[in-house]
């Protein structure tokens, strides 16, 4: 019993984002190589063809490839057992990216410095806030000419809304970058560059010893002081709470890829969080040290290994212990299921698992019954977690298959990749499934959708935009959908659950519709 509750309260799982190219893929490394998963770096696949294949949708298979080997690592490090979750960086996928985070108990944001907040670091910010779970920033690439450290901190307060502690403060950048002063322990680590490709050195020197203005150089030494002096008198105290509830977003500067600073980074991050949280369901919070099993689907991806054309769901698991063989219930189907062959991934392989505890996120094969969303749990408890909301699309098409003989395996695909998530589906009201709807958040998806139904569904598809740019689900008491006073461009249509919509060619018609229409009201997306 106090080996359970101690592999509970040990278990960290957060996910890392970043716009493109700031050092995620470069950060993770460096977790991975203090936990000892990897033997050097490297070794985190897909990076390069990650970027390749956001330029270059036909290489999808390779990127879903990565999305897979990294979308979850488990490692670990002083004693902790850490589960990082990776998020898309391309902005196409930031429903993918929410529901990655509906998995984490807190984020990691990596900004490049010399750049600051940019654009997609705004986009997955957004979707953290959404959660209200806590932001640590890492301020990466100090070894290269960075912008002022109070106009990066500026930055992200004004841009991303969140207040920042500075838990460390750096000292100069790019070739007069000399390390970083810690301010809770009142000393410098100091950075020696070994060159490219290679660790940095740092050493430790207290605020009071005499070496430190050698080491910093009298301008360098003076700034710090003053420096010390600003924060100390112009920041609010550091406030725990206010982190763990995402108010406050500690800040570290570092260099990942000369390995400056993420030691410490982690460190501070592992105490600053907290152990799995407990969710909410419908039979309200379920406490991770419970022993009873449960868990949610955050993730679905078919066809990872298009030899055994297999499709693995994604779980979360929220309280208790999973063992292996163990039977549980699945609540959205009814029925009891067992888990076949539940997987974690180490640094990029996959490894059967024999236990796993809340916190941990397998992966365990779908014989096409689970949706995103959907709980399960042990069999003596019934109950449902919150759902992942659906996103509204932005963009639609009218798709039909080429060939009508192939309609078996065009209603399959886009009905698995709808229940992927990869696609949202619609249909005319009362319609059947010979042409539909498909309603995505970002344009790339209708390239992922062609180019995997022809490949793992043999099926050709003709596609014709739509004009279509706002979707809002109808609810409303009273409301009859096909009574409504709409103006003659707006489309009524129903998804796959049977919730009804409307389809919009511009803003301006939504309010239309809410002035002629008494008691209607217009949901932006779907729980
Ligand atoms: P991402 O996953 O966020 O997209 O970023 P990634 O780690 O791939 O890093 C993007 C580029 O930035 C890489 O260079 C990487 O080496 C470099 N980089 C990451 N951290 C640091 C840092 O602390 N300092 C410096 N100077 N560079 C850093 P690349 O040339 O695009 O790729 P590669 O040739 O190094 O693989």
């Amino acid at each position: 019993m106090a080996q359970f509750t101690k592999e509970i309260e040990n278990r960290r799982t957060f996910a890392i984002i970043s716009h493109p190219d700031a050092g995620k893929t470069t950060l993770t490394e460096k977790f991975l190589l203090y936990g000892g998963a990897i033997a050097s770096a490297g070794m985190v696949k897909g990076k390069k063809s990650m970027k390749h294949a956001v330029s270059d949708w036909m290489e999808i298979e390779k990127q879903r490839g990565i999305s897979v080997t990294s979308s979850v690592l488990q490692f670990e490090y002083d004693g902790y057992c850490i589960n990082i979750l990776d998020t898309p960086g391309h902005e196409d996928f930031s429903e993918d990216t929410y529901r990655t985070l509906m998995a984490a108990d807190s984020a990691v944001m990596v900004i490049d410095a010399s750049k600051g907040v940019e654009k997609q670091t705004i986009k997955l910010f957004k979707v953290c806030m959404m959660r209200d779970i806590p932001v640590f920033t890492f301020i990466n690439k100090m070894d290269r000419e960075a912008r002022d450290p109070y106009e990066l901190m500026t930055d992200i307060e004004n841009v991303l809304g969140i207040r920042t502690y500075p838990i460390n403060w750096p000292i100069g950048s790019g070739k007069s970058f000399k390390g970083v002063y810690e301010r809770d322990q009142e000393r410098v680590l100091s950075f020696t560059y070994n060159g490219i490709g290679h660790e940095a050195d740092a050493e430790i020197t207290a605020m009071d010893d005499p070496k430190l203005r050698d080491i910093l150089g009298d301008e360098l030494y003076n700034n710090l002081m003053d420096d010390r002096e600003l924060l100390d008198g112009a920041g609010g105290d550091f406030d725990l709470d206010l982190v763990r509830h995402g108010k406050l977003s500690p800040v570290f500067f570092g260099s990942a890829l000369t390995n400056f600073g993420v030691e410490p980074f982690l460190e501070n991050f592992l105490k600053m969080t907290t152990s799995p949280l407990p969710r909410q369901s419908d039979a309200g919070e379920v406490d991770p040290f419970s022993e009873d099993f449960s868990a949610f689907v955050f993730k679905i991806q078919a066809n990872m290994n298009k030899a055994h054309r297999d499709r693995i769901a994604f779980m979360r698991i929220c309280s208790g212990k999973y063992e292996k063989g163990q039977e549980v219930y699945h609540v959205q189907g009814g029925r009891k299921v067992k888990l076949s062959q539940p997987q974690q991934m180490m640094a990029g392989d996959s490894e059967i698992v024999d236990e796993a505890f809340a916190g941990d996120i397998i992966g365990v094969f779908d014989p096409g019954v689970f949706s995103i969303g959907d709980t399960v749990c042990a069999s003596s408890k019934r109950f449902q977690f919150e759902g992942i909301p659906t996103f509204a699309p932005e963009h639609f098409c009218l798709v039909r298959q080429k060939d009508t003989m192939k309609r078996k395996q065009f209603v399959k695909g886009t009905s698995q990749l709808a229940q992927e998530g990869a696609i949202q589906i619609f249909q005319e009201i009362d319609g059947g499934m010979e042409e539909v709807i498909v309603g995505v958040v970002g344009t790339l998806q209708f390239d992922v959708l062609e180019h995997r139904l022809k490949n793992e569904y043999g099926v050709d598809i003709i596609m014709e935009r739509l004009p279509y740019q706002y979707i809002r689900w109808v609810s409303g008491e009273n409301v009859d959908i096909k009574t409504l006073d709409i103006s003659s461009d707006t489309k009524r249509v129903q998804d796959l659950k049977g919730n009804y919509l409307l389809l919009f060619t511009n803003s301006w018609n939504i309010q239309w519709a809410l002035d002629h229409n008494d008691g209607l009201e217009l949901q932006e997306f779907s729980r």
